[in-house]
């Protein structure tokens, strides 16, 4: 907040101007892009701005699936069942109105990508490989340093989703090779609104914002200066914490997770056991409905999520709990529970006693 409040008034001007007003404020445009690079071991010209998450998996996959088309015929697209609607939207409107091939990887039982599995899976067509860093919903990390050396090696664009991730996993680009890699500002206490695609020097994608040459000619629109300053500060700082933080809440999350486990009867973990964020705990329980636990949970004062949306009265399981083999019934009684920087034991704990009762009387009226 206050690295953003000059530049809400004080520093009014637009980047794109030639006058000394806008010159202060490119420059603090250019002085976050460069916190950025710091931050992610890469040049600053390889930070692109966006308004979010979404819109940095967007440009990915629609800039590059269509560079790749213009320049080398390339028709094939290859994510996995287990990709946020950013990305997985995205390659059914490619498939829906540009004819691509689009293909879903394989994966087991804990929502993870096998990097042979990929290898397999890659056509001399392949235009593009995206694959999530961490899932959203189900807390997985993929081996993404290993596909993406496989994608290097194969000479095919890859993608990373890194939203979920950045906050506690270290984003090392240089050692990570990924050609493409998403941020959202939120997800490490950014604003809300602004985020970030890194473009590895070199990597073909055409613009999907077209207008103005702002973002290397990338992304048209005017820049959203404070938001920009935020995120490079949020980012610096969350770098700085990381490791603490993800020690800190890793213990919480083993012990909510062990206490579920233990007390409530009919309890599953969801995602990979060990390979999963630091902060996330899900779980699915048999004979339970997501959305009234998630009810049930609120007004006791617990902020929680679930995988199945229910918008229609006719809930759906979450693609990414059946891809896992989850059975439909089990898919619909899902919890996902995330911790922050500011859940500390006391609060942990008051979950681990109320969540039993709530199950407990749940299932006593369903009977
Ligand atoms: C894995 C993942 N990708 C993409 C997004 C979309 O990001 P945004 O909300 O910034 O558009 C989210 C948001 O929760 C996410 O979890």
């Amino acid at each position: 907040m206050e690295a953003m409040a000059p530049f809400h008034a004080e520093h009014f001007g637009n980047p794109s101007s030639i006058h000394w007003f806008g010159q202060r404020a490119e420059a603090a445009v250019e002085n976050a892009r460069e916190i950025c690079a710091q931050a992610l071991n890469c040049q600053p010209n390889e930070i692109l701005f966006t308004s979010c998450g979404s819109e940095s998996d967007n440009l990915a996959l629609r800039g590059a699936a269509l560079a790749a088309r213009q320049h080398r015929n390339a028709n094939h697209i290859l994510i996995s069942p287990v990709e946020h609607y950013a990305v997985s939207h995205t390659a059914k409107q490619l498939q829906d109105l540009f004819g691509f091939d689009v293909e879903l990887l394989p994966v087991d039982r804990f929502g993870r990508i096998s990097p042979q599995v990929a290898l397999d899976h890659l056509r001399p067509d392949t235009a593009l490989v995206s694959i999530i860093y961490a899932n959203n919903e189900i807390g997985t990390v993929n081996p993404i340093q290993e596909i993406s050396a496989i994608c290097q090696s194969a000479g095919v664009i890859f993608h990373t989703d890194a939203v979920q991730a950045a906050a506690y996993i270290p984003l090392d680009l240089h050692r990570l090779n990924v050609h493409l890699l998403s941020l959202g500002a939120h997800k490490f206490y950014g604003p809300k609104g602004i985020g970030a695609l890194f473009i590895r020097r070199g990597t073909n994608l055409y613009p999907t914002q077209t207008g103005g040459g702002q973002e290397f000619g990338l992304r048209a629109g005017t820049h959203n200066v404070p938001y920009i300053v935020g995120m490079a500060e949020a980012l610096r700082l969350a770098q700085l914490d990381r490791e603490s933080n993800s020690i800190k809440l890793s213990m919480l999350r083993d012990h909510l997770i062990g206490r579920v486990l233990e007390e409530i009867p009919g309890a599953y973990l969801t995602g990979h056991p060990h390979e999963r964020l630091p902060n996330h705990a899900s779980f699915v329980f048999d004979d339970i409905d997501g959305n009234t636990l998630l009810m049930h949970l609120d007004l006791a004062g617990f902020a929680c999520s679930s995988g199945s949306a229910c918008k229609t009265g006719s809930p759906e399981p979450s693609g990414v709990l059946t891809a896992l083999g989850l059975p439909h019934s089990l898919a619909l009684g899902s919890l996902r529970v995330t911790l922050g920087v500011q859940t500390t034991p006391a609060h942990i704990e008051a979950l681990c006693n109320t969540l039993p009762d709530i199950i407990q009387s749940m299932r006593q009226r369903r009977s």
